[in-house]
Formats: C-alpha cells, sequence, structure tokens
C-alpha cells in the first residue's frame, strides 16, 4: 500500500488538503449575500492572477467548454480566425470554430514545437483586406509539453496596425507560468479549475476585454448558455445567470488566497525549478525530451518512451509500487512520449519522489541507468 497517490497527470491535479476542506462546506444560497460576498473575492482575485483590469467571465464548464464558448461569442459564420495548430488542444480549437462555420486559417506546427510572432506576422500581412477577426493559440500546448510565446505575439499584433483580437487558451499554464493579460495585449484568455487553481474540474474562467465586447455586438452565431453578455449582466449583480458550482467557488476561494499568499511571481518561479529538476532528472537518466529546445514548458514534461518499454507496464507499475499516476501520449502520440505535470501544487520533495519511481520503474523494465540519478540531478537543481 502506497500513502499517497500522486497525481501528476497534466491536469486535473493534486488537490491540496485546505482546498478540499473547502469542498465539503455546506452549500449556500446562490441568490444571497453570501454568494454575492464569494463571488466578489473570487473575481478580485482572479484579475490578479490574469493580471488584468479586463472583465472576468465564470462558466460552469471544462476548459474547452471556455473555448467554445469564446467561438460563439466572438464570430460569425464566415468569418476568418486564424489558429495555431499545434496539438490536440490548439487543433480542438479550429474543430470547435469550423463546427460553427467559421473559416479558420490554420497555423500548422509540428507537435512539440513552438510557434513563432512571425509565422502570424505572415499571415496577418497577406490579409490585405483585414478580414481577419482574430488569432488564436495556447500560451502552454498540454500535449507535447511546449509554451508558445504570448509576449512576442502580443507585442507584434499590439505593432501592426491589424485589428485582429488576440484570444488565448491558457487553461494549463495560467497561475503556473508568467502571464500578464493587460501588459501583452491580450483579449481574451480562457482557463480552468483542474490545472494552476489546484481544483477539481468544472469551472471555466475567461477574461475578456473591451476590444473584445466590440467585437462581441458584431457576433451572430446562436448563444445562450454561453452568452458572455448575460453572464457579465448577471456577474454585475454578483450571480450567475444559472445554478453557479458554489461548491467549486469555495474551493477558488481558498486556492486564490493560497496563490495570494505565496505571491503569483513566486509560484511562476517555484513552476519554473519544478519543471527544471524534472528535465535535469530526465536527461541524467539519458532520456530524451520532445519539446523544442528553449520552449519547455513549466506545466508539463513530455518525454520520449526508451526504446523497447511500453507504456501501459510502465505506467502501471508506477501507479501499483509506488502510487505516481503519469500521463501518456494523446492521439498520435499514443505509446511514443509520455508526461509528467508538474503544475499547482507541486514542491521540491514531490520532485523527487516522482522521479525517485520513474526511475525505479523504468530500471525494474530492464533500462540501464544507475540507480540514484534522478534525485542526484534534482539536488543539483535545487541546489544551484
Ligand atoms: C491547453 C488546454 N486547453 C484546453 C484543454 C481542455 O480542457 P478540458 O479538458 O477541461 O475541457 C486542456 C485540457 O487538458 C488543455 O490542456
Amino acid at each position: 500500500m502506497v500513502r499517497n497517490e500522486y497525481l501528476q497527470i497534466p491536469g486535473p491535479t493534486n488537490v491540496p488538503s485546505r482546498i478540499l476542506r473547502t469542498l465539503s462546506m455546506p452549500l449556500i444560497n446562490h441568490r444571497g449575500a453570501e454568494f454575492e460576498q464569494l463571488l466578489t473575492h473570487c473575481v478580485k482575485g482572479l484579475k490578479k492572477v490574469f493580471r488584468t483590469d479586463n472583465d472576468i467571465l465564470l462558466f460552469p464548464s471544462s476548459g474547452s467548454g471556455g473555448l467554445e464558448s469564446a467561438i460563439v461569442n466572438f464570430f460569425s459564420p464566415g468569418d476568418k480566425i486564424v489558429v495555431v495548430c499545434q496539438g490536440v488542444f490548439s487543433e480542438r480549437v479550429s474543430l470547435i470554430a469550423e463546427k460553427y462555420g467559421v473559416n479558420v486559417i490554420k497555423v500548422k506546427k509540428e507537435w512539440g514545437q513552438a510557434v513563432r510572432a512571425e509565422e502570424i506576422e505572415a499571415v496577418l500581412k497577406q490579409d490585405i483586406n483585414k478580414e481577419i477577426k482574430a488569432v488564436c493559440l495556447p500560451q502552454n500546448e498540454t500535449t507535447s509539453g511546449i509554451v508558445n510565446d504570448i509576449e512576442s505575439v502580443g507585442k507584434m499584433m499590439c505593432e501592426s496596425s491589424h485589428p485582429a483580437l488576440l484570444i488565448v487558451d491558457a487553461v494549463s499554464s495560467l497561475a503556473c507560468m508568467p502571464f500578464e493579460n493587460d501588459l501583452w495585449g491580450v483579449d481574451v484568455a480562457i482557463t480552468a479549475s483542474q490545472k494552476g487553481f489546484m481544483l477539481p474540474p468544472g469551472l471555466s474562467m475567461i477574461a475578456v476585454s473591451e476590444r473584445a465586447w466590440k467585437l462581441y455586438e458584431e457576433s451572430k452565431l446562436p448563444k445562450w448558455y454561453w452568452d458572455y453578455k448575460a453572464v457579465r449582466e448577471k456577474m454585475e449583480e454578483q450571480q450567475l445567470p444559472y445554478t453557479p458550482p458554489t461548491t467549486l467557488l469555495f474551493g477558488l476561494k481558498e486556492s486564490l488566497d493560497i496563490l495570494e499568499e505565496e505571491g503569483i511571481e513566486n509560484v511562476w518561479k517555484r513552476h519554473a525549478l519544478m519543471a527544471q529538476a524534472t528535465r535535469n532528472a530526465a536527461k541524467a537518466m539519458g532520456l530524451s525530451l520532445f519539446a523544442e529546445l528553449g520552449y519547455e514548458s513549466d506545466t508539463v514534461t513530455a518525454i520520449y518512451m526508451p526504446e523497447g518499454i511500453v507504456f501501459k507496464e510502465f505506467s502501471n507499475i508506477l501507479k501499483s509500487k509506488y502510487g505516481v499516476v503519469i500521463g501518456g501520449g494523446l492521439q498520435r502520440l499514443q505509446g511514443k512520449i509520455f508526461r509528467i505535470g508538474h503544475m499547482g501544487s507541486i514542491h521540491k520533495l514531490d520532485v523527487y519522489a516522482v522521479m525517485g519511481a520513474i526511475e525505479m520503474s523504468l530500471f525494474e523494465l530492464g533500462y540501464k541507468v544507475e540507480l540514484g540519478t534522478a534525485s542526484k540531478a534534482v539536488s543539483e537543481t535545487f541546489l544551484k
């Protein structure tokens, strides 16, 4: 029997006991004063994490619902948008948009490669009539463990005379990696509860700029549940148009308090250090990283499966003997890579546990590695 389970998939993440306790709070009236205070507290805290003065909207939904909401609120059938496609989640945006009859111009990247601002700039420059309504891309593509440089994309778009909105999927990056919604000129940022916020799944959170609200007025796609204006109006009264996931909001309040106590910049630094230690341990063990060099994620490390080792056997040993749960490759990467999530509640000793368990499991499966290599690399990272 193992004492703890280490849920090191790239979300949902481990939920700290402080948050777990709040999830057992008795329910309250979602049209009453207590709820109003709760929502006000959450919105205030979220603005600090998004680093924005823009409106914050909440939806009872997973991250994908948040992505779909961004499509139906800003566009009309036949509108042109640019979508960077570089993994399951970025390609999902393009799938959703196409389902609604939006005309998607894809900037395709190999999975594992980050996009450069210049690649998007080239597409916008060709759009002489300025018909493109938005550029959509993820900050962190969870499929492959790469990070796009949103700051440089935002800078390029601010400096260009193109009016397209910048829509960022920050589901697996917010509250983990540096994100400056307003400074970087992000118009719409979408995130979800089950990653950096250390909560169960079920809540999506979206920041919407004034520029984006203008485009909302032109949008003709049908919407009711996802209607941003209806949600904004109700949130101005500290309510939601429908029954909100009150329990998750209790958790969110606690999560925001935890983030505030640590300080968001320290949260970013901690994630960067945990990611560095994870990568260093993997490399020291002779494993190869999947992500493009220099664009590796601070929240998920994707590693090639070593020759001759089957993911299922490896992950079974990890779970049954050590209580460590990791993610596999998605779609075309199934069996080819494994993914270690290190986001949210992740601290120094967790990295030893996870990388040590990975080393032992690989060793047991015949992988050639000197025992102790992972922990040495982790210690050396932390003592630097
Ligand atoms: C970057 C990114 N976007 C979107 C999603 C979809 O979120 P959900 O699974 O909550 O619908 C995920 C999920 O892992 C993600 O990592």
